[in-house]
């Protein structure tokens, strides 16, 4: 939606060749691949994409796994993961481009969170708190960055057609699927279309915000 609305655009994978290569085919969107719950890969894949495209203007953080568990269940590793890629990540991508943003005075941060962020969700203690630690940091930021022109925003989604949504067993997804008062999943496009408008030139007073997209599952 993005590149629709002429903004020259970079999109970051890390597992997914195929997919990768199929978006850059249909869409021309240059792709770069790195992990980004990695400081030091975000760092060089930054320097990357500027040195390509030019300084990073906005900056979408919309990054993120599932390791659904209960608690009781849930290793070590499937909470770091799910902290260093969906929370972690927006230290290590906006750390590098921030100080740019600052010294040009203009920047659109836009951060996806989740409704499970804002309600909980059971099996999903990592997840949901690396989704309200997306609500904080974006606050967090939007402080420090006011000033400068910056602001940072978060959409919060609810249940959309995604792969992530995808692979929830069929029992939960359809006892979660009958507290959605609209009564069907989001589609992307949903939420494409509301960081579409936090990007603009004309969204600077807006920061600080978390916009929901949920079907009305959660009124925060
Ligand atoms: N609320 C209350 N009780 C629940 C429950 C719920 N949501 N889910 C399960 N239980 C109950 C079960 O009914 C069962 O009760 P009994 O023992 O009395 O039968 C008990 O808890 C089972 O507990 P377990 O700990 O064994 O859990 P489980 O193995 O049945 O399910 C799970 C665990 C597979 C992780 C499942 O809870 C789950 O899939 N949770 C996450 C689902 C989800 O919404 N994931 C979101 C992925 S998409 C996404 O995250 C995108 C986004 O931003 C929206």
């Amino acid at each position: 939606m993005l590149q629709k609305e002429g903004y020259h655009v970079a999109a970051v994978y890390h597992a997914g060749d195929e997919s990768a290569r199929m978006l850059h085919e249909q869409s021309g969107i240059r792709i770069f691949k790195w992990n980004v719950a990695d400081f030091d890969a975000c760092k060089r894949g930054v320097a990357a994409v500027e040195s390509e495209l030019g300084p990073v203007d906005i900056l979408v953080n919309n990054a993120g796994i599932t390791r659904d568990t209960p608690l009781h269940r849930m290793t070590s590793e499937q909470w770091t993961d799910v902290l260093a890629t969906n929370l972690g990540s927006l230290f290590n991508m906006c750390r590098p481009v921030i100080e740019g943003m600052r010294a040009r005075k203009f920047g659109r941060i836009v951060n996806i969170g989740s409704v499970n962020g804002q309600r909980g969700q059971y099996g999903q203690t990592n997840y949901a708190a690396s989704k309200a630690g997306v609500i904080g940091f974006t606050k967090a930021l939007a402080l420090e960055s006011a000033r400068f022109g910056i602001t940072v925003n978060c959409v919060a989604p609810g249940y959309c057609h995604t792969d992530m949504v995808a692979a929830v067993r069929d029992d939960v997804m359809a006892s979660i699927l009958a507290t959605i008062p609209v009564g069907r999943l989001g589609e992307p496009e949903d939420v494409a279309r509301i960081v579409a408008f936090l990007a603009q030139d004309s969204a600077g007073f807006i920061t600080g915000a978390t916009f929901s997209a949920n079907g009305g599952q959660y009124m925060a």
